[in-house]
């Protein structure tokens, strides 16, 4: 069985001492949740926050930490980068990768989101890789075409056991901080085309395990129809994640229909 993931993606918002009242807070939220069935949840502060936010959870009660972004070398004369070693150094355990702003903004293609996944499992981190097609690419209906492609060139080269390790986001670009959800049947679908095309380039076995999250307007009043789909094993949540009141609704709203083992 997947273990559910909800993950607060915080982008670039709060400076290190409004994430440490945020982290407090959803801290405080989630107090007395039953751990054992609680989703593994991750929140993503900007890099320089992550450090504060780890020194106020303890890892491995419930909530880690992930960065939002990576480098795929080491280190190096790579001016304003990030490294996964540095990155582990501050006890995240997660990096977001592809996500659709910086492939939109900062021009980050699937040859950089498959070197960034490779660096990131290669120091044992788990990487987030995000997909999604934009309005006009589902209008034109490219939507399949372009969600399997970005996904074939994500995961090239990683093991079965790396594939299987991972999780992916589906986050259709037209959803994303609009207010507007995909229809979760429709999510369903197109995260178990995902889920294919990885058996197709991996194995059913690492399909099977990898965990897919949906993302793009995730509210507590969506959670339960998205998790009691069969195919989605979570969330990547971007605005909701930024108020403790509304993410530690979104993790309850998810224990409700699953069951992690
Ligand atoms: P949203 O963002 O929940 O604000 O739509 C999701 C994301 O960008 O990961």
């Amino acid at each position: 069985m997947r273990k559910p993931i909800i993950a607060g993606n915080w982008k670039l918002n709060k400076t290190v001492e409004e994430a440490i009242e945020l982290v407090e807070d959803i801290k405080v939220k989630t107090m007395d949740l039953d751990k054992n069935r609680m989703p593994t949840v991750v929140v993503c502060p900007v890099f320089t926050a992550i450090k504060s936010v780890a020194d106020i959870l303890e890892r491995g009660k419930g909530i880690y930490i992930g960065a939002q972004n990576c480098y795929w070398e080491d280190s190096g004369a790579f001016t304003g980068e990030v490294s996964v070693p540095i990155i582990k150094d501050l006890c995240a355990s997660y990096v977001i990768t592809g996500h659709s702003e910086r492939r939109q903004y900062f021009g980050e293609t699937d040859e950089n989101i498959n070197k960034k996944a490779k660096a990131i499992l290669s120091h044992g981190l788990i990487p987030i890789i995000c997909c999604g097609e934009t309005l006009e690419q589902r209008e034109a209906g490219r939507t399949d075409d372009i969600v399997k492609n970005q996904i074939i060139a994500d995961l090239q080269g990683l093991t079965e056991e790396q594939v299987a390790g991972s999780v992916i986001a589906y986050e259709p670009v037209w959803a994303i901080g609009t207010g507007k959800t995909c229809d979760s049947a429709e999510a369903n679908r197109v995260i178990k085309l995902i889920r294919d095309t990885v058996a197709q380039v991996s194995s059913r076995d690492s399909a099977d395990k990898v965990r897919i999250l949906y993302g793009g307007s995730v509210k507590p009043s969506t959670i339960e129809e998205q998790m009691s789909q069969s195919d989605i094993d979570g969330a990547l949540v971007g605005g909701a994640s930024l108020k403790a009141e509304d993410f530690a609704q979104i993790i309850k709203g998810a224990m409700l229909v699953s069951s992690p083992n």
